[in-house]
């Protein structure tokens, strides 16, 4: 149901599992604030000059404490914030709480159906926003097929997930796409960190968190070897497990090789893998054939944006019978084998655990928050395309977060730099 609060920040609509989780929901953005120091100093300035004033910025985003941290940079900035999830297991209640006692426009709860997610997306529509932040594309996709009569009034978006850019690069190839996007996936200072380090110690909590089982000893197989896959193939062999990588592309296969993993065929590697953690971006990427060849026990989970790497009907339709055996998991009976599913194949790091860590969101959702800084200033400029994000604020990110961190590098002398430049000095 849909109510209202009027305070200090004006009346706004809300509709979260329980208002009275908002302390427990604060506690945690606190903590997370205290660890991303880079959006703290973006909000500073933009608290000084707000650069927002008047501006509506709808986001669709895994609404945890971190998202929390951004929407709020944003609303210091002058911004009015309606928000929703982007994945029906990734909110969490108390943040979803907190949120819109903190003066946010807030429709999202863990657990949605998928008519109650539309709906979500939906009511952050009806706040007619300006910009758009997305991790995924449902919330730009929706507005390009059932709310085309807003798209007059959007200056553009921000998109954060390696799936949403694919999606948005084919709107844009069709002539499809109607405002333009900053893609805030491809920054240096997001995906070699949020990507890599972020999934690898994310997917790998989530797992440990739900299961209680040892990684050590075990083989791990993990589907997809760009950047995500890299970081949990790195971290699990870290954590003692064999790990084999399953690729298609034949050139990240060959780097899987070479960084020392074994790389195989999804239909070998179903045959000795004890956990499964997909994170292609591709769907059916576990289905029937390899289900059939798993060992008894065997786990499977999901790192990619959504829940269709591990096909879930062949499971449902394999299992003589389903039941919840722990809290996020689901144990599928194969005859007389048992295979187990982590957080309904959605994303395990954020639908089992609290997402990436703080420290790497925090680069992330600088680039966001100056992405739609980017756009609020230049949108008049730009065509309807996706567009990177400007390599300024890739450095500009990276030394404050170096600096943040107390790390010291560095600089070209004069000389260097002449050198640099010079084509024609060789020695
Ligand atoms: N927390 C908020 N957004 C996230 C994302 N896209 N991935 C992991 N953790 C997150």
């Amino acid at each position: 149901m849909i109510r209202s609060i009027k305070d200090q920040f004006g009346e706004r609509m809300y509709n979260v599992k329980d208002i009275n989780l908002a302390p427990e929901g604060e506690k945690k953005i606190e903590w997370a604030k205290q660890h991303m120091p880079v959006l703290g100093l973006i909000r500073k300035e933009f608290k000084k000059e707000k650069p927002f004033k008047g501006i509506t910025i709808g986001m669709a985003l895994h609404l945890e404490a971190k998202t929390a941290v951004l929407a709020e940079t944003l609303m210091e900035g002058g911004a009015k914030i309606a928000i929703t999830g982007c994945n029906p297991l990734s909110t969490q209640d108390d943040v979803a709480a907190a949120c819109a006692k903190k003066g946010m426009h807030v429709y999202a709860w863990r657990g949605e159906t998928t008519e109650e997610y539309y709906e979500n997306l939906n009511k952050v529509l009806d706040h007619n926003p300006d910009i758009i932040i997305d991790d995924g594309c449902d919330l730009i996709f929706l507005l390009h097929t059932q709310r085309t009569e807003l798209l007059d009034n959007i200056m553009g978006g921000c998109e954060e997930t390696t799936t949403g850019i694919i999606r948005l690069k084919a709107m844009e190839r069709e002539g499809a796409l109607k405002f333009p996007v900053m893609d805030v996936n491809d920054a240096y200072t997001k995906y070699l960190f949020d990507n890599r380090y972020g999934t690898g110690q994310s997917a790998i909590d989530g797992i440990i968190r739900t299961t209680n089982l040892l990684i050590a000893g075990k083989t791990v197989v993990v589907a997809g070897y760009g950047w995500c896959g890299k970081g949990v193939a790195m971290r699990a062999k870290g954590m003692g497990a064999n790990v084999v990588v399953t690729e298609v592309n034949p050139i990240r296969a060959l780097e899987a090789k070479m960084d020392g993993f074994r790389v195989m065929k999804m239909e070998d590697a179903a045959k000795i893998g004890d956990i499964f953690i997909t994170t292609t971006g591709c769907k059916d990427v576990i289905r029937k054939e390899h289900m059939l060849l798993m060992k008894d026990g065997a786990i499977l989970c999901n790192a990619g944006h959504f829940d269709n790497e591990i096909n879930k009907r062949d499971l449902r339709e394999l299992a003589t019978s389903v039941r919840v055996v722990r809290n996020n998991i689901e144990e599928y009976k194969l005859g007389d084998k048992k295979l187990y599913l982590l957080g309904e194949g959605r994303l395990v790091n954020l639908a089992c655990a609290d997402g990436h860590p703080c420290e790497v969101m925090d680069m992330s959702f600088a680039n966001q928050a100056l992405g739609a800084k980017y756009i609020l200033e230049n949108h008049d400029k730009l065509e309807n395309k996706v567009y990177r994000i400007p390599y300024e604020q890739d450095l500009r990110i990276a030394s404050l977060k170096l600096k943040s961190m107390g790390v010291e590098i560095d600089e070209l002398t004069e000389e260097q730099k002449k050198y640099l430049e010079d084509w024609r000095e060789g020695t």
